[in-house]
Parts: C-alpha cells; structure tokens; sequence
C-alpha cells in the first residue's frame, strides 16, 4: 500500500477490507475491474454495520423495554444460550476462553453476561459497560441485525463458536427474551412469549395481530430483487429501513403508503446512510453449500428431475435462486400454508406471496413462512397432496433429498 489509510480506517476494517478484497479479486477471476476495492469497502463497513450498528436503538431496548436491568439481574450466560443467543468464540481472550473450559468462569452469574457483553462477544446484542463504584454495569444495550441473521459453527462448544453472519438464528427465542421487559403489560409478555424459537413477528407492533413468521436467512439474495415472504420490497435496503426503525427501534423514518405507515424515530437518521453498505454485506453472503453426506446424491438426481418434470416445483421455483420473484408476485393461494388467520400475505404490502428462493435449504428448517414444515419431506407431502401431483412416495424422498442439496 502506498496511500496512507484515512484516518476514520480502524485496524479492523482496513483487515476486513483486506481480506474481502481478495475475496472480490478472486470472485471476478482476477479480472481487474476498478469496481473490487470500493464494493469490498462497502462489503467491509456493511459487515461492522450488520453485527455492531445498533441504529440508535438503546433508546428502545434500554429506555423503554429497560432490559439492561433485565440483563443484569437475570441473564447468565446459561439462560442466555438457552434462549438462542450466540458467542463469538473470536472475541474471547485466551485467559475467558480458558476459565470457560476449565470452569473457573461462571456460567450461572449474570455479571459473565455483562463481561461478555463488554467484550462484544454476544452476537447480536451491544453493550455500554461502565465501571462504577469498581463494578462493571450495563447501562446502555441495543440489538443488531445479527442477533436474528447469525449465528456461530459450535466449534467451541454448544453455543459458542465462529460467527455465521446471513444464517437464521432457528434457536433464538426473540419474543420470550422481549417478554422478560419489566416495561410490558402480562397481556403483550404472553403474546410475546408465545411466538417460539426461530420465529418472530415483524408486524405485531404495527397491525396488533400476532402470528410469527420464521426468521429467514440473510444469505444467496444475490439477484432476487423481491424481499420477504411477500415480496414487499424491490431491494434489501427497504425492508432494512422497515426493520431498523420499526422492530429494532432504531433512529430514522420508515414511511409505507401500501400499509399507511409512517414512523419518526428521534431527531437524527442513524439508518439512511448505513443502508446502501448493509446492503452490499447481505448481498455478498452466498448460501453455505450442504455438509458433505447431507444428501443421498442418487436419490437427489432423480428427485431433481421430477422437480423439474412431475412434480412441477420449476414452474415457479426457476433459475439459479429458484425463484421467479423477479417477474412476478404470487396470489394467497399459491402458499400452501393459505388459507390462514390472520393471513401473513394480507398484513403485508402486497397482499401476495413471493416464491422463496430455494438456497441452503439444509440450514434453515422449518419451511414455509409459518414454519408449518418440519422437514424437507414434509413440504413435499404438502404440495404432493394439495397440488394432487401424484408422487409415489419413493418420489416424495427423492424430492426431498434434492432440496437439501441446494
Ligand atoms: C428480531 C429478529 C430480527 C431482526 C433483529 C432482524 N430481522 Fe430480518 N427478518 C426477520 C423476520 C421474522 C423476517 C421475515 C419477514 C417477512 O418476510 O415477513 C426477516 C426478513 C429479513 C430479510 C428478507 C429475507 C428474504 O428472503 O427476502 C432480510 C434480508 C433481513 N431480514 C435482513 C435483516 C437486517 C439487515 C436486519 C438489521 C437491520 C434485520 N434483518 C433484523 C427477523 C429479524
Ligand atoms: C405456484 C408456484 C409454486 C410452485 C408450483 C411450487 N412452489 Fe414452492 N413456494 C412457492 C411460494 C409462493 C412459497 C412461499 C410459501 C409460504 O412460505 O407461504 C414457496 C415455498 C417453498 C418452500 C419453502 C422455502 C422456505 O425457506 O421456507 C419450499 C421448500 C418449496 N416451496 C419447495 C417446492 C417444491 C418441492 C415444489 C414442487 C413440489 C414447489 N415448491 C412448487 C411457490 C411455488
């Protein structure tokens, strides 16, 4: 390098952007665009945004839902794994990655919580630890992106491992840990607690109605240009801004004529500027290919074939994302999970289903935005019996075994 680094560069970004501009190179087959180093720029400060930026939200998640103290009184380290939430085993200094091996860390304290919220090791959740009267307290905490859309690889135990950025978060229980705030009625805590791991419902705060959507993942919508389960953006960063503000809390305005919505959060807009980066992280996250044995790759062949024969699955499931979002939207009776009440697709903006890109499938059972599938071969039998496509249930499996090596 012989241009200094600007100075608002922190060594961890100028790695990242490192480390991704070799990733950029490589993806463009070393042709030299003059594009890699800027997008891996943007990739790189999009990574820091989607686990770090908090958008401002503390004043939600501290002010109003007070969990600081929730955290702080009532959330080890134990409890706060059993709810879903991850550890970066990254972030831990050899001498907390030792004490949690041999025990001399406490795993049952609430303060270990608070340390390791200090450390920026639980993902998802931002911190402020200050030392007062020599004890280390949580006054300000915030959630980001992360805490939905990663997750870790378990390489240090249960929990704790590597950071899996764009990977739904199916073990985290969002309602159950929102319904611990002091700042709820009883009513909204058992709505709230009701949802269940791996489901949250991004729209409950607007319309009143509760019925949870499966956390989806994050990664392989590269080329879909309809986000959601409805389709209610042409991009990301509109359902980015609709979540930051909305859901997280965070500081910025998200207006929506189709569902007369229009949310002021503070003086300030902490999001605008984070989105088009945010964006460009998301988009550079690929679907993580199946475990190598996932799949029984004979049955898969076959059950590739009667995807795109018998079974029909290609009409609407087409091209490499397998979706054909980006020509048209879907009416309610295309979901097999319709019809529901109240219907997912009549509280969006579209009142329509987008066909849901089928990329790592492996990684993020249960299926259908209702997660009403359990298994791959679930889904099958459900579109087998309502479709009346009369696959054998040989057939069924081979199907199956072909969805979970996408
Ligand atoms: C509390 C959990 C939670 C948090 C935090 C959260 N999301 Fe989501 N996310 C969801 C749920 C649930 C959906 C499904 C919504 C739907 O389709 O109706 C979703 C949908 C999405 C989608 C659409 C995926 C697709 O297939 O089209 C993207 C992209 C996404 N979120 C990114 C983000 C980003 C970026 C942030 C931070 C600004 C964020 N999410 C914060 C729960 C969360
Ligand atoms: C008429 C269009 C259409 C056809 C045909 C179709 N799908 Fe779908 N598919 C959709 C839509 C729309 C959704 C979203 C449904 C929902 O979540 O409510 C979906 C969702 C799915 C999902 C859930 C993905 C996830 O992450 O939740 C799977 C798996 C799937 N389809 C597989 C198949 C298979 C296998 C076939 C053939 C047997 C098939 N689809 C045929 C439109 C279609």
């Amino acid at each position: 390098m012989n241009r200094r680094p600007p100075s608002i560069f922190s060594r961890t970004l100028l790695l990242a952007v490192l480390a991704a501009t070799g990733a950029t190179l490589a993806s463009c087959g070393g042709g030299g665009g003059g594009g890699g180093v800027n997008t891996a720029l943007l990739q790189a400060q999009g990574r820091q945004i989607f686990r770090f930026d908090t958008f401002g939200d503390e004043i939600f998640w501290t002010d109003t839902l007070r969990m600081h103290e929730v955290i702080e009184q009532q959330v080890s380290p134990t409890l706060a794994l059993t709810v879903g939430l991850k550890v970066d085993s990254e972030a831990l200094p050899a001498s907390v990655a030792n004490g949690i091996r041999n025990g001399t860390v406490d795993l049952t304290s609430p303060a270990t919580t608070v340390a390791l919220i200090k450390l920026d090791a639980v993902v998802g959740i931002k911190g402020r630890v200050e030392t007062i009267n020599g004890v280390d307290r949580l006054t300000r905490v915030g959630v980001t992106c992360a805490l939905c859309h990663s997750t870790v690889d378990n390489s240090f135990s249960s929990g704790i491992g590597k950071r899996l950025d764009g990977w739904a978060n199916r073990d985290l229980d969002p309602g159950l840990i929102i319904s611990l705030s002091p700042a709820l009625s009883t009513t909204q805590k058992a709505i709230y607690a009701s949802w269940g791991k791996g489901m949250y419902d991004p729209r409950f705060n607007i319309d009143g109605l509760s019925k949870p959507a499966v956390i989806p993942p994050a990664f392989g919508l590269q080329d879909v240009h309809k986000i959601t389960f409805t389709g209610d953006g042409d991009d990301i960063a509109y359902w980015n801004r609709y979540v930051a503000v909305t859901q997280m809390g965070g500081q910025g305005t998200f207006t929506e004529p189709r569902l007369g919505i229009n949310i002021t959060n503070g003086t300030q807009d902490l999001v605008s500027s984070r989105l088009p980066a945010l964006q460009a992280y998301q988009l550079s996250l690929a679907a993580p290919a199946p475990p190598a044995g996932s799949f029984d790759a004979t049955a898969s062949a076959r059950g590739k074939a009667l995807f795109e024969g018998k079974a029909r699955c290609s009409t609407c499931h087409t091209g490499s994302t397998f979706t054909d979002a980006n020509l048209r939207l879907h009416p309610k009776t295309d979901s097999m999970v319709e019809p529901e009440v109240p219907s997912h697709a009549d509280r969006s903006a579209t009142k329509l289903y987008r066909t849901t890109p089928l990329r790592g499938l492996w990684q993020h059972a249960p299926y259908f935005h209702d997660g009403s599938a359990a298994t791959t071969e679930q889904v099958v039998t459900v579109y087998n019996t309502k479709m009346l496509l009369g696959l054998t249930p040989q057939e069924i499996l081979d199907v199956a075994q072909y969805l979970r090596s996408l």
